[in-house]
């Protein structure tokens, strides 16, 4: 369903925020992408919902190309970010109908958002409550009704579970399991390696724009990951504080 194909994205001619990424979601596969601030998540998702144009290579979208036909291929796929993006003084209906629309389904009924607030776990009371009163947890999970709606068949996430609390980040993943039952093809950033074990039937760490590591199910069960996710994420930092290190043994030096 998501084919990325030597995706490259070079910042100002000097940051190489993604390098060379290939990788392939499947409908009714969640694959999780973990990685250290800056490692070029946030760009990749940027990439292949067409916000950004790549340096090079490309990303397809159930067969479609967001490069060449971006406005075709933007139809398949539904963004849940951080902060998801609604309207304050609409209610949660209204602001399901209005993206609903805006993603090309003109013929939903209220019936069916109702139904798709029921499925996300919003309670009835919530439906004619202006958003700009909802919990973060309850912003997304409207998301991912909005999501639903579209019937997308990808469906990518941003640190959806940042600033949830640990039963909303425990019910978010229960969400994600939905739209695995319903074929979709996710693709999540996190920084949340607890979760990422839980749900992901597959795994990347992203370092410095590189994909350094990639493991199925079964291997992400039986790993250590907080320690292969240091191993790998944190070879930066070492080399900092190595320099570091080394300055303050000179300066040491100089003053006995
Ligand atoms: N618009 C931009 N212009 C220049 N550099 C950018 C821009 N956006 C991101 N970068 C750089 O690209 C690199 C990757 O950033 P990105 O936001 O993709 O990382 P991330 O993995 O999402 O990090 P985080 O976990 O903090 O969200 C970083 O070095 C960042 O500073
Ligand atoms: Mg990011």
């Amino acid at each position: 369903m998501l084919e990325i194909q030597n995706l490259t994205k070079v910042y100002d001619n000097t940051i190489r925020a993604v390098n060379n990424l290939n990788l392939t979601v499947e409908s009714g596969e969640i694959f999780v992408m973990l990685g250290a601030n800056g490692a070029g998540k946030t760009t990749t998702i940027d990439l292949i919902l067409g916000f950004i144009e790549p340096t090079e290579g490309t990303a397809l979208i159930n067969g479609i190309d967001i490069v060449k036909e971006p406005l075709e291929a933007k139809k398949y796929v539904a963004y849940v970010s951080e902060n998801v993006m609604l309207y304050g003084n609409f209610t949660a209906r209204q602001n399901l109908d209005f993206f609903t629309k805006l993603g090309g389904n003109k013929d939903a009924t209220k019936e069916d958002y109702d139904e798709a607030m029921r499925r996300v776990g919003l309670p009835e009371e919530a439906f004619k409550r202006r958003v700009k009163s909802f919990s973060k947890g309850m912003r997304q999970r409207l998301g991912i009704a909005i999501a639903i709606m579209k019937n997308a068949k990808l469906v990518l996430l941003d640190e959806p579970t940042s600033g949830l609390d640990p039963r909303g980040g425990a019910e978010f993943l229960e969400l994600l399991q939905v739209l695995k039952s319903e074929e979709k093809a996710i693709f999540m950033s996190t920084h949340d390696i607890f979760r990422a074990s839980q749900i992901a039937d597959r795994l990347g760490i992203m370092s410095k724009g590189n994909l350094v590591a990639l493991m199925e199910r079964d291997e992400i069960v039986k790993a250590d990951l907080q320690e292969i996710y240091m191993e790998y994420v944190q070879s930066y930092n070492y080399d900092q504080v190595g320099e570091v290190a080394e300055t303050i043994t000179e300066d040491t030096d100089d003053e006995r």
